[in-house]
């Protein structure tokens, strides 16, 4: 095949290079586009564009494929753990017995907060939403760690850090919203069940021992939102951290990205949906009439990539249904989510739209039946997509190619036209 694309603008013709990936995907590679034509491209939203070239994570959207760096989710939900699988998208491969060990204990060893941080959480009001929280803690880490302000992608010291500290941050605040004081981290404890026990101990209560059965549900709810290639936050992640900012501040700035309803705040808002569909008596089909209507919108379900299904979602309702009945909760708002899913998968209105559940969907009534409050959730897609977030930085950092993000316009404004003083306006 012809790996070059034309293209015919008036009496030129002009020959562009194509770009093929791992799977044959292909792009156009237009990058002296504008230097050789005067033309730029325009593409709102992305939906064209490629940003770069990766090796961290393949999709394929049309039929529900998605594996970090060539490893199906499906086996890495079922035999992997979290800190294993975040080792290998940042690292890029499996890690050995020993690497394994090394990379836990710096995870480890870096959970504690400087006791000057944890002060900061009482500043807080108490209503304050956890990602506010997270995202300037986050980016106070940089002044505690100011050689972070010269990246350097082979400290693995402030990867370390992240992760854990992140894992940290998330449970405090948790814990100061309820008025209860911190629970500093076990070192004993492996990374889920540290978490569990920094959110859910109790000072006044016999010591916490996190239920293996939710340490592993939350190990595949973390694996499951790892990495998803150049979405918003990551693309945020890598367009901050083009400009040489610090990765704290990177990372900052993508929990900021992720906080949109449209995006990891979803799963906040699909129990918020399912809550109201509750309260309005539980009439799907009505819901769905005012959804086509375009009233409203099924929260947790569409993706912009994915066009068949979500394979993150598929083996998330398969856990949902299993951890609620090892927990004996009968969840209404899970009887609702099912209602949802059958009525969308047989309308032709989601049909033709291709519109299916999404990650988001069922991750909800994970959190809830784990006993993580609504608010917490898209923190805890943060705390899963932290590893993702790394690897992304780390690529763009090493890519020789990279330069800073700065993307074109067609500017549609007034032309030139000369100041007018105040006292002369209508
Ligand atoms: N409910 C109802 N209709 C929808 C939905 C939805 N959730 N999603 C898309 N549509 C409709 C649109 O109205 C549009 O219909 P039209 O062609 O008749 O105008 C069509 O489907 C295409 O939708 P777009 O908005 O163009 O799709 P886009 O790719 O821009 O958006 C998005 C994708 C933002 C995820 C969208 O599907 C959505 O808002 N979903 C709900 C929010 C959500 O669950 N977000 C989480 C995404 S997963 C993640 O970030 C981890």
């Amino acid at each position: 095949m012809n790996k070059k694309a034309t293209l015919q603008y008036g009496d030129t013709s002009y020959e562009m290079p194509i770009v093929e990936g791992s799977y044959a995907e292909r792009g156009v590679d237009i990058r002296n586009l504008r230097k050789d034509t005067g033309l730029i491209t325009l593409d709102s939203g992305f939906m064209n564009t490629g940003a770069t070239k990766s090796e961290i994570t393949f999709i394929n959207g049309e039929e529900g494929v998605l594996m970090y760096r060539g490893y199906p989710i499906e086996e890495l939900a079922e035999h992997s753990t979290f800190l294993e699988t975040a080792y290998l998208l940042i690292y890029g491969d499996l890690p050995t017995k020993t690497e394994l060990a090394s990379f836990a204990n710096s995870i480890t060893y870096h959970s504690m907060l400087h006791e000057d941080m944890r002060h900061f959480f009482d500043g807080y009001p108490s209503l304050a939403h956890p990602m506010a929280i997270l995202s300037s803690m986050v980016c106070s880490l940089s002044a505690y760690y100011p050689d972070s302000l010269e990246p350097d992608v082979h400290n693995h010291e402030h990867i370390a850090r992240l992760v854990s500290k992140l894992r940290t941050i998330a449970a405090f605040s948790f814990q100061k919203k309820q008025g209860r004081p911190v629970a500093y981290p076990r070192n004993e404890l492996n990374f889920c069940a540290n978490f569990l026990h920094m959110m859910f101990s109790h000072p006044a209560e016999p010591t916490y021992e996190p239920d293996p059965e939710l340490v592993r549900a939350l190990d595949v709810l973390l694996i499951l939102h790892a990495d998803h290639e150049q979405n918003c936050s990551t693309s945020t992640v890598r367009l901050v951290g083009s400009s040489q900012a610090s990765l704290y501040g990177a990372i900052s700035a993508g929990i900021c990205a992720l906080w949109g309803p449209l995006h990891g705040g979803a799963n906040q808002a699909v129990i918020g949906m399912l809550g109201e569909i509750q309260d309005e008596g539980g009439d799907c089909s009505a819901f769905m009439r005012q959804v086509k209507d375009r009233q409203r919108r099924l929260m947790g379900f569409g993706h912009r990539v994915y066009k068949d299904f979500d394979p993150r979602a598929t083996i998330l309702k398969t856990h949902a249904d299993r951890l609620l009945k090892y927990l004996a909760i009968e969840d209404p708002l899970f009887d609702i989510a099912q209602q949802l899913e059958e009525v969308a998968l047989s309308d032709p209105f989601f049909i033709e739209r291709n519109l299916y559940p999404n990650v988001d969907f069922y991750s909800g009534i994970l959190y809830r039946a784990m006993g993580i409050p609504t608010e917490m959730f898209t923190v805890m897609f943060a705390l899963g997509r932290i590893p993702g977030w790394i690897a992304h930085w780390k690529e763009m950092m090493e890519d020789p190619e990279v330069r800073i993000g700065r993307p074109r316009q067609i500017y549609t404004g007034a032309t030139k036209r000369n100041y007018v003083p105040l006292s002369d306006r209508p």
